[in-house]
């Protein structure tokens, strides 16, 4: 496990994410130094094929650019079929940590992990919002990093589902009863008003791209995101 996850769960501490999907593509570059700038503890990198989501965003290519500027870990949300197929990519193209979806394969997940902790990188499973833990409760005690999406994923700027939230806390006690190292990571719809009731379930990594990207005090959002 990579050292800034392995601090998030000995200090405690929240950390936010943003997500680059909501940024000005025009100038990444000046949006990735803004963010860092701004406090940002990762920066979240959606992919999506137009297949698993009807959307298209980027590939290994951008990924790699954006690693070449970027100061902070880079965590890559694939919401892509065949995540067996392309991860590899992903990793080499300087991932920290590469999560994929529970969602998009019948089997094979827990090869999957094993092949992006092979290839020396953090394995993430991603769920969806009425997708329940006991899923992928088999899995748990392999992963690095639980992604819990509130929002159905394919496009930023929807509304956080309120129903998804109980699963943060349902994991985490998972985490401590069985002693797992997986960190939580919460993704979609968060905004500095409704961050208090991930933060208190225990998230422990905070997505955001809209609440950021869309204002005009990245500091001052990411600093309310992150409750401190
Ligand atoms: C949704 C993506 C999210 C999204 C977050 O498919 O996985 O990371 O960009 O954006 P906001 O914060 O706008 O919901
Ligand atoms: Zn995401």
């Amino acid at each position: 496990m990579n050292s800034s996850f392995r601090r998030l769960n000995d200090e405690g501490r929240v950390a936010v994410a943003p997500s680059l999907l909501s940024a000005d593509f025009s100038c990444l570059e000046r949006e990735v130094r803004s963010v860092e700038d701004a406090g940002a503890d990762f920066l979240h990198l959606d992919v999506m094929d137009g297949n698993f989501v009807p959307n298209i965003t980027f590939g290994p290519m951008v990924v790699s650019g954006i690693a070449k500027i970027a100061r902070v870990p880079l965590i890559t949300h694939l919401m892509i079929l065949n995540p067996d197929t392309y991860a590899e990519q992903f990793i080499k193209a300087g991932s920290s940590a590469v999560s994929f979806h529970w969602e998009a394969c019948r089997t094979g997940h827990a090869d999957i992990i094993a092949k992006i902790h092979s290839l020396g990188c953090d394995a993430g499973l991603a769920i969806n919002p009425d997708t329940p833990l006991s899923k992928i409760e088999h899995l748990l005690s392999e992963i690095d990093l639980l992604l819990v999406m509130t929002v159905f994923p394919g496009f930023g700027g929807q509304e956080l589902i309120a129903e998804a939230i109980a699963k943060i806390g349902e994991a985490k006690r998972m985490r401590e009863k069985k002693g797992y190292r997986f960190v939580i990571e919460v993704d979609g719809g968060i905004k500095p008003e409704n961050a208090w009731r991930v933060r208190e379930e225990g998230a422990q990594i905070i997505v955001a791209g809209t609440a950021v990207f869309k204002c005009t005090d990245y500091a001052g959002a990411i600093r309310a995101i992150r409750g401190s």
